[in-house]
This record gives structure tokens, sequence and C-alpha cells, in this order.
């Protein structure tokens, strides 16, 4: 039994998708959320910046006292967690590898498409990751810098949202993948346009639902359970506006963000 808090963050909003999810999963556990919504978006920086992003977001969830972290950003997760990894205690997990997991499972015709940000595709995470598990898997990549801005402005499923998923999807669905990896935590708001598109046959894997599941099986195995129902805290950190996190994060939370917010000042971690 372990009664600290899980720690997730992402460079914004899109974590809050995992959180849905963990929540949902993990009614008794504490949750410490960060939202880096002043340097938002990473999946646009080079690796030094993802890499300093990264460890500053971790290094303010330990001071928070947590007992894993959940990185909860694609990019991040592809561009920084295999090498920041070993340098701290707690367990870090990210969302390629809980992707990949299931991706690999849900495959019958061994051709998986993977749509991330430019620097998650940049850093070839998913594809070296679904290779280990599988050399005879092939992969088919696309950035689609766009969707986070369309996401952010509430375009889940417009005209104009027809034509960029059109634009970045119309390659990966021509070459036949029977699953697409949802690379990036925003777009799960995207799904339903994106399911339509892609055709019923295609599997969706989505981050935050397979990052959770997958961080069942390690808190089971590892007997990391809180029983502190009552004591259940959820508490939302950004480096940016707290009313507009309090606004927008429902959306992505689909119900009110139920805890305090509050905003810090992450340059110092
Ligand atoms: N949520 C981030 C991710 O999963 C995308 C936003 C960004 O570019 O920071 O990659």
């Amino acid at each position: 039994m372990d009664n600290r808090s899980i720690g997730v963050f992402d460079s914004g909003l899109g974590g809050l998708t995992a959180v849905k999810e963990i929540m949902k999963l993990f009614p008794d556990e504490s949750i410490v959320y960060f939202g880096d919504t002043s340097r938002v978006p990473y999946g646009t920086r080079s690796k030094e910046m993802i890499l300093k992003y990264t460890h500053s977001d971790i290094n303010f969830l330990l001071s928070r006292g947590v007992k894993m972290i959940v990185i909860a950003c694609g990019t991040a997760s592809s561009a920084a967690l295999p090498e920041i990894k070993q340098e701290f205690s707690v367990p870090i997990y990210g969302v390629v590898d809980a992707a990949v997991y299931s991706a690999v499972r849900a495959t019958r015709n061994k051709k998986i498409g993977i749509i991330g940000t430019t620097a998650t595709i940049r850093s070839g995470a998913y594809t070296a990751y679904i290779k280990e598990y599988d050399e005879s898997i092939e992969t088919f990549e696309r950035a689609c810098p766009l969707f986070v801005p369309l996401v952010e402005n509430g375009h889940f499923d417009t005209k104009v949202t027809e034509l960029v998923i059109d634009e970045y999807l119309s390659e990966i669905r021509a070459a036949g993948v029977d699953t697409l990896i949802l690379g990036c935590t925003h777009y799960p708001l995207l799904r339903n346009a994106i399911a339509r598109y892609m055709g019923d046959e295609v599997r969706l894997i989505s981050p935050g639902e397979e990052v959770a599941d997958f961080l069942k099986k390690k808190i089971n195995e590892e007997n990391r359970h809180s029983h502190e129902r009552d004591e259940r805290q959820y508490s939302y950190f950004v480096s940016d506006s707290v009313e507009s996190f309090t606004e927008l994060g429902g959306v992505f939370l689909e119900k009110e963000i139920d805890g305090q917010v509050s905003r810090i000042d992450i340059e110092k971690y």
C-alpha cells in the first residue's frame, strides 16, 4: 500500500486525456497534474529543450512527493524518457511503451500507422519500440503539427479538421494500415473525425487509455495501491494562466476540473 499521489505531466492540457482514464481505473488514487502551459508546445522544439523541460517537470512533481510519474506527453515520452529514465529513483512511465504494447497486439496485417508531433516523429521512438517486438512489422509515420492547434481551438470535428486530416492521413490510409497509434495526448479529441476517415476496420490506439491500463498492471504487480478514498485529492498545477486551464481543462477531462488549480514558476525546478 502506498498512499502518495500519482504524478502526471504534459506540455499543456493534452495529458488530461490520460488523467481522465487514470481517474476511471483508479478511483482511490490521488493525482498531481502539471501542465507546462507557459512552454507549450514541446512538439516543435529541439531535443535539448525537450530534455530540459522534462527534467524540470519531473523535479517539480518529485517536490510534491509523488510515488510514480506518468509522462502524458507523446513528445516528452519519445524524445526524452529513454535518456533520463535512469536518473530518477521513482518509476517513470511514458505513453510510447504503453501504446506500442497494444498496437503490436492489435495488428493483424503487421502494418501500423503512427502520428504525432514533429519532435515525436523525428525521434523515431515508436518505430524503434515496435521493431523490438517484431522486426517484420511495417510502420508508416507522419508528423501532424496542425492537429494540436486545431484541438486547442476547439476544431474537434469541423470542415477544417476534415481537410487537415486528409492532408496528413491520406498516405497512411492508402498504405493499408489496420492499426493507427495516436501518438500525442491531444489527438484523442480528434478521434471521431480520424476514425471516420480511416474506416471501421482500423483500430485507433489512444495513449491515455493505454498508459492507464499499463499503470494498472504496474500498480498491481508492485502493490502500490492507495486505500485512502476519503482522503483522495486531485491537484493541478500550471505554469501559465489558471483561468484558461480551468476553462479548457474540462473539455479534455470530459468533466469539470474538481480540485485546486495553482500556478507555479517552473523555471525554479
Ligand atoms: N500533448 C503533447 C504530446 O503528446 C503535444 C503538445 C505539444 O506539442 O507540446 O506530444
